[in-house]
């Protein structure tokens, strides 16, 4: 009797153990980087619902504003990169050469053809992509989240608020309302606010009352390093709930990890991509496996997010 209930002990202990293990696993996070952008070319809807197919957990858009103060989802401030723009409006370029977003109207960006950044990826010159504006790259992943029955959430990142204050065009407080109306009031909303800069973070926080949940990015130059350290990060745990580090500083300093967690903040570090592996891994798994496990970060961007889903989910 005694084995038997002797058993019944360790299966139950068992039990447990591996729902602690579960609930650890769940609250590892997978990132699509601008869609599914390893596979599709970034910041399109294509890329958008094949990250959403794939299972992550997020999805990022980059966002900045029209002329007419519409956000849409880009990268850069600029076209050029991702788009035709210069065969289609070649004198509206600024002195520096760069066609910027916010000297078009939506209805002329919308003129435009959206194509791949990277050579190695989805051929530049096929098929036929557009780039979205945020409420449609918002729509298309609550559209799925209705039809699939799988809540993937949306974490857009603001691109260069102060540039854009400077050129007449405050982010923050339409972005606010734009995420409100559709149904992100609290911080329990599946979404994530980013930004590089931490002045629009904390107006958002302290002068707009937001509650969504923020996270400080962190650049690999010198200018971040004091974020970095205890002190600093004791500072952006005051209006953000997490950080999103440049991922070779996590590798050059892995308690940077514990560092953020002590100061109650969560990690997401960015961008790991199967395509451009550093050279100290030696395939994606193993980049992945240092990340999530050794470092043990709380999610990651990644441009493959189903590999990505993959691994956090055991099947590799
Ligand atoms: O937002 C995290 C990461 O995407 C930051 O880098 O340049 O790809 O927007 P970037
Ligand atoms: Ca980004």
């Amino acid at each position: 009797v005694a084995i038997w209930r002797d058993r019944a002990v360790v299966k139950h202990i068992l039990i447990g153990l591996a729902i602690a293990v579960a609930a650890q696993a769940q609250t590892k996070i997978v990132i699509a980087h601008r869609g599914a952008s390893g596979y599709v070319p970034e910041h399109t809807l294509e890329a958008y619902a094949m990250a959403h197919a794939m299972g992550a957990d997020y999805i990022e858009p980059d966002v900045v504003l029209t002329k007419d103060k519409v956000f849409i989802c880009l990268h850069d401030i600029h076209l050029e990169m991702t788009t035709d723009v210069e065969q289609v409006f070649p004198d509206r370029k600024r002195d520096d050469g760069k066609w910027y977003a916010a000297d078009f109207m939506l209805a002329e960006i919308k003129q435009l053809h959206a194509h791949e950044r990277l050579k190695n990826r989805f051929p530049q010159d096929k098929s036929s992509f557009q780039g979205p504006t945020f409420a449609e790259m918002i729509e298309i992943v609550q559209g799925l989240n209705k039809t699939t029955g799988r809540e993937a959430g949306i974490y857009p990142e603001l691109k260069e608020p102060q540039w854009h204050r400077e050129n007449g065009l405050p982010m923050e407080e339409a972005f606010i309302e734009l995420v409100k109306g559709y149904g992100n009031t609290s911080e329990t909303s599946k979404i994530f606010v980013q930004c590089f800069e931490a002045e629009p973070l904390k107006r958002m926080r302290n002068e707009l009352g937001s509650t969504l949940p923020q996270i400080q990015l962190l650049g690999s130059g010198k200018e971040f390093a004091p974020m970095l350290t205890k002190e600093g990060l004791a500072e952006i745990a005051k209006y953000a709930n997490g950080i999103g580090p440049d991922k070779g500083s996590v590798d050059k300093d892995p308690y940077l990890v514990k560092r953020a967690h002590d100061a109650g903040l969560k990690v997401h570090p960015y961008t790991l991509r199967k395509d451009s592996l550093p050279s100290k891994y030696s395939s994606f798994d193993n980049e992945l496996n240092q990340f999530y496990n050794v470092y043990g970060v709380d999610g990651l961007f990644t441009d493959f997010p189903d590999l990505t889903v993959a691994f956090v989910n055991g099947k590799k």
